[in-house]
């Protein structure tokens, strides 16, 4: 049985006050059914946004270093996201593969090093508009999950989840239709399968635009099993709404 998740990104958006009214508004809400509701707050608020869910929500960070611990300035390793109570950690999210040209070949490393620290790494995969438009997405979809998961261990898939959010869909109020969010979702589990995965127990969640007017059908495809919310996470009862299409 896979995984149902709602996990929020809250981006570079946040402060002690958000936190307080955004997540002491959703957390006797969520967090006693099925449905995994997971927080990604900038770093600075981890442990913060630990002590106002009271456990009702899981944490993760939006990104970790692929160094261990040393002289690597403003970096966050993975065994410090673990240590302050995180269990997952998105990777290779789109804004920064463009912003920071982080490479399927450093996602990889990363993917491995949260894996190491006993977390669940959110293998972020998407196509650009151009892409899409020209028939290539299915196919670098492909090449970002097989790199991006090359290094798994075999005995380890069950702390990687992957995240399908097409690029021009996010923060565009643009969202790929339910269909063509559905065949993705389908054609990630057959390389996840390719790969020697066990695909029908790895989550696949869909971001790009998610709302609380769209969810329910971008979630009802068979292969999405919830969703990576942006905007729409920093507005509790916007996310509640999401959330509840899966509890
Ligand atoms: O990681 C989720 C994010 O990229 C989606 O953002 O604002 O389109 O929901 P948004």
């Amino acid at each position: 049985m896979r995984r149902k998740i709602v996990a929020g990104n809250w981006k570079m958006h946040g402060s002690k006050g958000l936190v307080r009214d955004l997540v002491g508004a959703i957390s006797g809400q969520v967090g006693s059914g099925s449905l995994d509701v997971v927080i990604f707050p900038p770093a600075p608020y981890v442990s913060y946004v630990a002590k106002m869910s009271g456990g009702a929500v899981r944490l993760g960070l939006q990104n970790v270093s692929e160094h261990d611990a040393g002289a690597y300035t403003g970096e966050v390793s993975a065994s410090m996201a673990r240590d302050v109570g995180c269990d997952f950690v998105l990777v290779g999210h789109s804004e920064r593969r463009q912003m920071f040209a982080e490479t399927d070949d450093l996602v990889a490393r990363k993917v491995e090093k949260v894996i190491a620290s006993g977390m669940t790494a959110v293998l972020c995969v998407g196509e650009v508009e151009s892409e899409r438009e020209s028939g290539e997405a299915e196919a670098v979809v492909e090449r970002q999950v097989r790199q991006g998961l090359a290094d798994v261990p075999t005995d380890r898939w069950g702390s990687v989840v992957v995240a399908y959010e097409p690029v021009w869909a996010i923060g565009t109020g643009k969202t790929a239709t339910a269909e063509d969010a559905q065949a993705m979702h389908a054609a990630i589990r057959r390389v996840l399968s390719e790969m020697g995965a066990p695909a029908n127990s790895i989550s696949v969640l869909y971001g790009g635009s998610v709302k609380a007017d769209n969810a329910a059908a971008l979630f009802a495809g068979p292969d999405v099993d919830g969703g990576l919310v942006g905007g729409a996470s920093l507005n509790a009862e916007e996310f509640l709404s999401i959330c509840r299409c899966l509890s």
